[in-house]
């Protein structure tokens, strides 16, 4: 077990022997540990700081972005993580609002901002602000980027590597980056001759991302978002073809 982030895998994988890994899985996310307890901010549910720190050692927190960015930038991050599409109203009144203190202020803030007839039916009018908030807080898109990255040079050939996704965002960038990996040329379509000098280094295993099972999400309701994809990594091609 080591304290780290997923883009110092490599190093931590390197200085803990595990430099031709047989096999990776990232699950990725937030944990019900972190979700249910209130101190840890990450809940719209509960009454609790504006933190949404996944690591507590780490400096930005959701009160900063919340009291400090400007409307542009808070717009950006609940449209851009958060996919709101109240992003720029949601952005003032929060400004209109500051100093918030609580995930409650934040809540208010957001059901203030959204119309009543406009809220969503199926999840919690704020989930998105929180969402959004949360990935900008931990750059969790950047982290799993460099995650992925350092996954494929820690595998061994022949090695997989697995990751369980929780919503679109990162299930995205995880297919792309299966994508590309997948492929030789990675040039323009219209581009006559492949100056990329790409070769592929994965094979997809999961074409399509293998879901729970009815039994799983009634066991386990968090699960029902979950998305499974699994690669493998070639042997390393042959330099001179
Ligand atoms: C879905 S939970 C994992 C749950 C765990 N597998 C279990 O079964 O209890 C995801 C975990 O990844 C951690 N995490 C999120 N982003 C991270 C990052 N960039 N580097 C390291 N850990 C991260 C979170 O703090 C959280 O504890």
């Amino acid at each position: 077990m080591v304290h780290g982030r997923f883009s110092e895998l490599g190093s931590i994988a390197a200085d803990n022997g595990f430099r031709q890994a047989d096999s990776i899985l990232f699950d990725f996310g937030i944990s019900s540990n972190q979700v249910d307890d209130p101190e840890r901010g990450f809940s719209f549910r509960a009454e609790g700081p504006l933190d949404m720190r996944m690591d507590p050692n780490s400096t930005l927190t959701a009160s900063q972005i919340v009291n400090e960015y400007d409307v542009a930038e808070l717009e950006r991050i609940l449209r851009e993580y958060g996919e709101e599409r109240w992003a720029r109203r949601i952005a003032q009144f929060v400004v209109a609002r500051r100093p918030l203190r609580t995930t409650r202020d934040l809540a208010q803030a957001v059901e203030a901002a959204i119309p009543r007839r406009a809220w969503p039916r199926d999840i919690n009018v704020a989930t998105r602000t929180f969402q959004g908030i949360r990935i900008a807080v931990n750059d969790e898109l950047g982290e799993i980027e460099s995650g992925l990255r350092a996954a494929l040079s820690t595998l061994k050939p022949g090695g997989r590597m697995a990751t369980i996704s929780f919503h679109s965002l990162e299930d995205r960038l995880v297919k792309s980056f299966f994508n590309v990996e997948s492929k030789d040329c990675i040039c323009p379509p219209q581009q006559p001759v492949c100056t990329c000098g790409h070769r592929a280094t994965l094979r997809v295993i999961t074409r399509h991302p293998v879901r729970p099972s009815e039994a799983e999400v009634a066991a386990n309701p968090r699960a029902r978002s979950a998305r499974l994809r699994v690669a493998e990594k070639l042997p390393t091609p042959d330099p001179s073809p």
